[in-house]
């Protein structure tokens, strides 16, 4: 597997598969890379011959107090599960090779609404550093398409909707979550917790899989349901951030018409703040 850390290089090798007739496929990442990430691998080998994974903490998409700093690098164990995996070419620039002038300078790509709400509310800002990186990626790389966890939900949406309004040629595919063998989904912040939060964490995709059962069985009343999800975590020791029933199509909150669902949670247990979804239809 290459490994290159400058747009130029990446630019070059894409070009050349390019030129050959072959399809390149691009899975972005901040690394420390898990099951998850290795599965949005396997699915890209699906979609072309040839795929490139990114590597880069994004410094423009975390807030303030928030883990940048202490945000794990590990790109040599990364770089060798990648080589394992096929993977083509590893591009992993600096942060001065994304972003050559100061940050705060930077021309920013905002996707309005969607950026706002639910973890666009809790952490202002972080949507436009998740749709300026990836469309600099997206610039910088060429794929033909581009592979993103459905864990991620509200940023694949945004990702969606950014390619969308800006007609960027790229084919945008959501991959299903990985889970633990307890459910809990894969993320790379799960290593913050201590094994008694461990322990705890799956709690959040049961509460998710209970109140989605509910509403199998006909229960209605979203707000009540909602409610009952987030006392039952809050009494097992999560500070939950939101527990939402929305509309899976564009997170609108639900109507009488709605049969598309997703149901989304963030909550902190310890240090790290857990994401995750269910979405399903009642047809
Ligand atoms: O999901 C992530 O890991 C990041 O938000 C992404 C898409 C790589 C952008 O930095």
């Amino acid at each position: 597997m290459k490994r290159v850390q400058t747009v130029a290089g990446v630019r070059e090798q894409v070009a050349k598969w390019h030129r050959d007739g072959l399809r390149v496929a691009f899975v972005p990442t901040m690394g420390n890379l898990h099951d998850g990430h290795l599965a949005l691998v396997d699915a890209a080998f699906r979609h072309a011959e040839r795929v490139v994974v990114s590597i880069f903490v994004n410094p423009l998409q975390f807030g303030q107090g928030e883990d940048f700093d202490s945000y794990p690098r590990t790109l040599e164990e990364d770089s060798r599960a990648l080589a394992a995996r096929d993977a083509s070419l590893l591009f992993a620039p600096a942060v001065e090779e994304m972003y050559p002038r100061p940050q705060s300078l930077q021309t920013r790509v905002e996707v309005p609404g969607i950026s706002d709400i639910l973890c666009g509310a809790s952490r202002p800002g972080h949507f436009v550093g998740v749709a300026t990186v990836v469309c600099k990626l997206f610039n910088m790389v060429q794929p033909d398409v581009a592979l993103f966890g459905e864990k991620d939900y509200q940023q694949l949406m945004v990702i969606r909707l950014m390619v969308s309004d800006l007609a960027l040629p790229v084919e945008i595919v959501g991959c299903p979550t990985v889970r633990e063998s307890d459910g809990l989904a894969m993320s790379s912040r799960n290593g913050y917790m201590t094994a008694n939060e461990r322990r705890k964490a799956p709690q959040l995709h049961a509460m998710l899989e209970e109140t989605r059962t509910a509403m199998q069985q006909g229960e209605r009343d979203y707000a009540a349901l909602e409610a009952r999800a987030t006392g039952v975590l809050a009494s097992a020791g999560f500070n939950v951030d939101y527990f939402s029933i929305r509309q899976a199509r564009d997170l609108s909150p639900p109507d009488d018409e709605t049969r598309d669902f997703v149901i989304l949670a963030a909550a902190k247990l310890g240090t790290p703040r857990l994401i995750d979804n269910i979405a399903f239809s009642l047809d």
